[in-house]
């Protein structure tokens, strides 16, 4: 899909994007690097996460740079943000995209799957944040956090996820509320379903696909390029007074409707 921005949006910006290795993190990194930033991407697998910069390298002008390592490691992400400073000489915008999900009742989940989930997304982000405010963003620049919707209402084997995505929120409004003042915007998007993406795969149980579509009222799962244009704009000087929201992308699913009594969207 083409972009709907102008291709030097970002010209001279560095971003640090985590999870940028695959799914829609690696989305929005490609679309940073096709607009003219230069992008770090972080995540566990550092084979995968060379073969993705390479890639994104490719998309020009932009470059990518791989950082291997693990959002839970405060002190791997002090290394991974200096290597970033080092390379790039600069960090503008934070994406915090790296998580962990898996369909669990909350009967069966131990103590340490809860809390694996809750590290890698909600301590994550915080520890991704901390150390990029610390090193470079007092000095003004944004944070986009990953969300989701789960938290909303209550969503079946996700107890953890949900939980760990309310944190994420409320950690996008406290950090807004404290960096404003040194010029720093924090926001969240809020996926729906994407389609073609490891969360999807794990999270929709199998046969259910056409239903889960019907359930949405613009009848379709979002695309990959549809969230990393709205992390375009977050990053971008259009959303230069938007700070502390989360931006639901999800076609309406969300919406409480008249639907779950079972009343048809149509006509
Ligand atoms: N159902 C129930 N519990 C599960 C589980 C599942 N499918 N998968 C893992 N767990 C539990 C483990 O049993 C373990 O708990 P225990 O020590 O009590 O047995 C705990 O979670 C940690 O598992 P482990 O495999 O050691 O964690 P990890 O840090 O290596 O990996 C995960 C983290 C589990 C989230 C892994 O799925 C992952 O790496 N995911 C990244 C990709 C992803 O989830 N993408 C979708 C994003 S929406
Ligand atoms: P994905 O491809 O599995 O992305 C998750 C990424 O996080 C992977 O690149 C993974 O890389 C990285 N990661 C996981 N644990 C990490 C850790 N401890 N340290 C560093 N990196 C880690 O899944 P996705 O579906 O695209 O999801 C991306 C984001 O969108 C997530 O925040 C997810 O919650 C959110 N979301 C997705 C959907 C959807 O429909 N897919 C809907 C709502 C919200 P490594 O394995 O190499 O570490």
């Amino acid at each position: 899909m083409g972009s709907t921005f102008r291709q030097d949006l970002l010209a001279d910006k560095v971003a640090l994007v985590t999870g940028g290795g695959s799914g829609i993190c690696k989305g929005i990194a490609a679309a940073y690097v096709a607009h003219g930033a230069n992008v770090g991407i972080v995540g566990r697998k550092a084979e995968r996460l060379e073969a993705a910069a390479a890639e994104l390298s490719a998309l020009g002008p932009g470059r990518a740079f791989a950082l291997p390592g693990d959002v839970r490691d405060f002190a791997a992400m002090e290394r991974v943000v200096d290597t970033l400073l080092e390379r790039a000489g600069a960090l503008h915008i934070v994406v915090n995209g790296a998580a962990g999900n898996f369909l669990c009742p909350a009967a069966r989940l131990s103590s340490n799957g809860f809390r694996t989930v809750l590290d890698i997304d909600a301590v994550g982000t915080f520890n991704v944040s901390r150390v990029a405010f610390d090193k470079a963003l007092h000095r003004g620049g944004c944070i986009i956090n990953i969300s989701a919707t789960l938290h909303y209402g209550a969503t079946l084997m996700q107890i953890h996820a949900a939980s760990a995505k309310a944190a994420v929120d409320a950690t996008t409004r406290g950090m807004a509320l404290e960096w404003g003042p040194a010029g720093v915007r924090v926001n969240a998007i809020a996926p729906g379903p994407i389609a073609d993406t490891e969360g999807m795969t794990r999270l929709m149980p199998p046969g259910q696909l056409e239903r889960a579509n019907r359930a949405i009222p613009l009848r379709r799962f979002g695309r990959i390029d549809e969230i990393a244009e709205v992390a375009l704009f977050l990053a971008s000087d259009a959303a230069s007074l938007v700070t502390g929201l989360v931006v639901v992308a999800d076609g309406g699913a969300s919406l409480p409707t008249g639907m779950s009594l079972g009343l048809s969207g149509d006509g």
